[in-house]
């Protein structure tokens, strides 16, 4: 029987590399940028896998160049940047690497958190230029962490572990927002679940951990950062497309709120030239939420495993359009 062939959209962890040699013919993408969508088309046709990363399109046009595909495996949690409903037609399923990366993303938005909340990035670039003159008594202030409230918008597995690293390493109170109680987060954390608009009144520090769908896109704009106090902090870990960015900078700029630690921007890369890195009160990492040695590691078995259940025709173990199984 021919090994089946698969497209890796870029050089991935070894360990992932080794586990899909072993039964698989890899095409993988040599360069830093990502393949243009016509050059993933051309890879993926006659491809019996996918493994595709976040900056990937998979949409029913790829799908349609590549009629012998039966899987795609998405390097990522997330899976926005592909069509789901395209795929579930298709019966191809979809695997993502949930667990993994949650403690590694809540150390994230944690460390955006302080960063932001104690000026970190803006007091480190003064003294690396040549503005630390003196200790000040009034320079730069920032905010305190114990003893305040946290918003949590998105309750699922990161937003969890950044709540529970809240309130157990500063005594946060915790608010939430989910489409479902979470008993967990109430029992453990103490946690209350309220409505997004009253979230955004109560919190000190508001963290967006919420997925990326038509109901969430833009869910942060001028209405939602008026209604914050002055002195709030707001991190996003989840997807740049949540945040009306304009919005986000004038907020930032009138002292609407304090500051912002941001994981991720819309575009990605954000043009070094975007009015946000021009923000003292704005701190960008560059999506690096996942990024650490045994994280990526452990995304890599993941992607790894989907991928090789797909092409063997077996149940994916982490598949997130599970209707394509029926039942
Ligand atoms: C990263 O952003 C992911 O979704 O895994």
């Amino acid at each position: 029987m021919p090994r089946p062939r698969v497209f890796v959209a870029r050089q991935l962890p070894q360990i992932a590399l080794d586990l899909l040699a072993a039964e698989c013919d890899l095409d993988v993408w040599p360069d830093r940028l990502p393949p243009s969508a016509e050059e993933l088309r051309k890879r993926v046709a006659g491809c019996t896998g996918l493994i595709s990363i976040l900056t990937d399109k998979v949409d029913a046009a790829l799908l349609d160049a590549a009629p012998t595909l039966k899987v795609v495996s998405n390097f990522a949690v997330g899976v926005n940047n592909v069509d789901l409903a395209a795929c579930t037609a298709r019966k191809i399923p979809v695997g993502n690497t949930p667990g993994v990366l949650t403690d590694a993303t809540a150390d994230i938005a944690v460390t955006l958190l302080l960063a932001a909340a104690r000026r970190l990035g803006e007091s480190s670039t003064d003294a690396k230029e040549g503005r630390w003159i003196t200790w000040e008594p009034t320079g730069w202030l920032g905010c305190d962490l114990v003893g305040r409230t946290v918003g949590i918008v998105g309750m699922g597995r990161i937003g969890f572990a950044t709540a529970r690293r809240l309130h157990h390493g500063w005594g946060m109170k915790v608010l939430y927002t989910a489409r479902t109680p979470k008993p967990e987060a109430e029992e453990q954390l103490k946690a209350e679940r309220l409505e997004l608009n009253e979230l955004l009144d109560r919190s000190d520090f508001v963290s967006v951990h919420a997925d990326l769908n038509p109901s969430t896109k833009g869910m942060f704009g001028a209405e939602q950062f008026a209604r914050m106090k002055r002195t709030a902090v707001f991190v996003n870990t989840a997807r740049g497309p949540h945040v009306d960015q304009s919005a986000l900078a004038q907020a930032l700029r009138t002292g609407q709120i304090f500051a912002a630690g941001l994981d991720v921007t819309d575009p990605e890369p954000l043009p070094p030239t975007h009015e946000l890195f021009g923000l003292p009160n704005c701190v960008i990492a560059p999506h690096i939420a996942s990024a650490t040695t045994d994280t990526r590691n452990a995304m890599a078995r993941l992607c790894a495993g989907n991928l090789l259940a797909g092409v063997r025709g077996e149940r994916l173990p982490h598949c997130v359009n599970s209707e394509v199984y029926g039942g």
